[in-house]
């Protein structure tokens, strides 16, 4: 089988580290702060899945608001001041440190990159800059220009239309296993960045490759 022309990436727990926002307020927020990053997370994405099946789009960065809302009621409640900073985090989000080099190597062979993400264009455009990968991808890609979110066909074929290639053309990069059966799906070749160390599922809809991290991914 021939070489991917173009590597796509998920952006939010595969390039960015969701966890990042809350851990710089950790020290403010004390012993709830994991269970309000991961109820956060947990919410923000089960709005995609239900606005999806409901046919009612909201754009991403309203979603990561409402879940932040929803989370830290859950959680005690936050005052105003922590909630504008976790919010003002989620714009510059910490790159995992693989990220970068992960993308240089590609470029270096030639390569295509991309993300294709559920995050607003405004969102994802912050977290790149931030982190510093801007000349490192040729195209970010948000599902917002569809209307729906990933696992929907329609997000991932964004990408078909962006590059003018097929689904088997593409490598698809994410640590998010629903987002790899999405994908797989599809019928993109897919990499699942499995940084937990996390069980399998989805196996009918299984990744052709599994890495601890995108260390090693254009070998
Ligand atoms: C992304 C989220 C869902 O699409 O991880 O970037």
């Amino acid at each position: 089988m021939s070489a991917p022309q173009v590597y796509v990436f998920d952006a939010y727990g595969t390039l960015f580290d969701v966890h990042s926002a809350v851990a710089r307020h950790r020290d403010a927020l004390g012993e709830r702060a994991d269970k309000l990053s991961d109820l956060w997370r947990t919410k923000q994405l089960e709005y995609t899945w239900t606005r999806s099946l409901m046919g009612s789009y909201r754009d991403f960065r309203t979603l990561t608001v409402e879940a932040l809302d929803y989370a830290g009621a859950r959680c005690g409640g936050l005052r105003a001041d922590m909630r504008s900073e976790l919010l003002a985090a989620y714009e510059t989000l910490d790159a995992f440190p693989d990220a970068a080099p992960a993308l240089a190597s590609l470029k270096a062979r030639g390569c295509a990159t991309a993300i294709l993400s559920n995050g607003s264009p405004a969102m994802l455009d912050n977290a790149v800059r931030s982190a510093g990968l801007a000349g490192l991808i040729d195209a970010c890609l948000s599902v917002d220009a569809a209307k729906i979110y990933k696992t929907a066909p329609q997000a991932y074929q964004l990408t078909l239309d962006r590059f003018g290639v097929k689904p088997g053309e593409v490598s698809f990069q994410s640590s998010n296993r629903w987002d790899i059966a999405g994908a797989a799906r599809f019928g993109f070749r897919t990499v699942w960045i499995n940084r937990s160390g996390l069980p399998d599922e989805y196996s009918d809809l299984a990744a052709d490759r599994i890495l601890p991290s995108l260390a090693g991914l254009e070998a």
